[in-house]
């Protein structure tokens, strides 16, 4: 078998002081895979999405992120180990409202010298990676990319993020609902960029969504209760 982009077993996890959320004895995401992820407010996706990036350490189990187990890292080194390989787009997109769109599109590269090192090889430089992701994606006004992000409209912010999650070619993209705040039409366009992006990247897609009219795009969809055993006990 080849090796898998993401690999969990025995996975266990619980916000301290509350009763176990996370219970998945195993789970894996293939390289390139795109896969829709669903399940009610409060199953714990994000939480799940947050072990898978490194942000928490799970009680017990591994995590293992292109053949490293995440769990043996340092807090400091889990976190170079995210920016060099994950690319995250938030529900509330989390741009930099101080920054200029084609700043926010180039943070990862100031943090990781690797992605700043594809985006460089395939494009020339960061400067013309941001270019031609944002183009891309449908912004190509010069005058829209050295606007401050919050003075974007939201489907503008969201294709920023996008591009920042995309931007040096991580092997793996998470999105967090990144559509609720669009109208139908625009969230498949948006998801069709995106997987055009992802394929051309060779990048995995984890998308989370409650939209069930999204899911026959993807390869594969999974809803949380199906992984994790501690739903089955709190959920029925
Ligand atoms: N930082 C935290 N501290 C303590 N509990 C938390 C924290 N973050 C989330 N939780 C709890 O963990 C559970 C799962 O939350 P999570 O955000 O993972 O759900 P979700 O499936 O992403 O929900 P939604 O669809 O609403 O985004 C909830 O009961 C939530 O209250
Ligand atoms: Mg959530």
């Amino acid at each position: 078998m080849t090796q898998a982009l993401i690999e969990l077993s025995g996975l266990g996890f619980a916000w301290p002081g509350h009763a176990p959320l996370l219970d998945i004895p195993a789970f894996r995401l293939e390289p390139g895979e795109t896969l829709f992820l669903k399940g009610p407010s409060g199953s714990g996706k994000t939480t799940l999405l947050g072990l898978l990036g490194g942000v928490q350490k799970p009680d017990r189990g591994s995590i293992r992120l292109l053949g490293q187990e995440l769990t043996a890292l340092s807090a400091g080194a889990r976190d170079r180990f995210r920016v060099d390989h994950t690319g995250y787009i938030f529900q509330q997109f989390n741009l930099l409202p101080f920054l200029s769109v084609r700043e926010n599109v180039e943070l990862p590269c100031h943090f990781s010298r690797l992605r700043a090192a594809r985006a460089t090889q395939r494009h020339g430089s960061v400067d013309h990676a941001a270019t031609a992701l944002l183009a891309h994606l449908g912004l190509k006004d010069p005058q829209v990319l050295s606007r401050r992000a919050d003075a974007l409209s939201i489907g503008q912010q969201q294709r920023v993020a996008a591009a920042r999650a995309l931007i040096g070619q991580p092997e793996l993209v998470i999105a967090d609902e990144p559509t609720s705040a669009l109208d139908a039409d625009a969230r498949e366009a948006f998801i069709k960029l995106l997987f055009a992006e992802c394929r051309e990247a060779g990048a995995s897609l984890l998308f989370v969504s409650h939209d069930q009219s999204l899911a026959p795009l993807f390869d594969r969809n999974l809803s949380l209760a199906e992984l994790n055993r501690a739903a089955v006990a709190t959920e029925v």
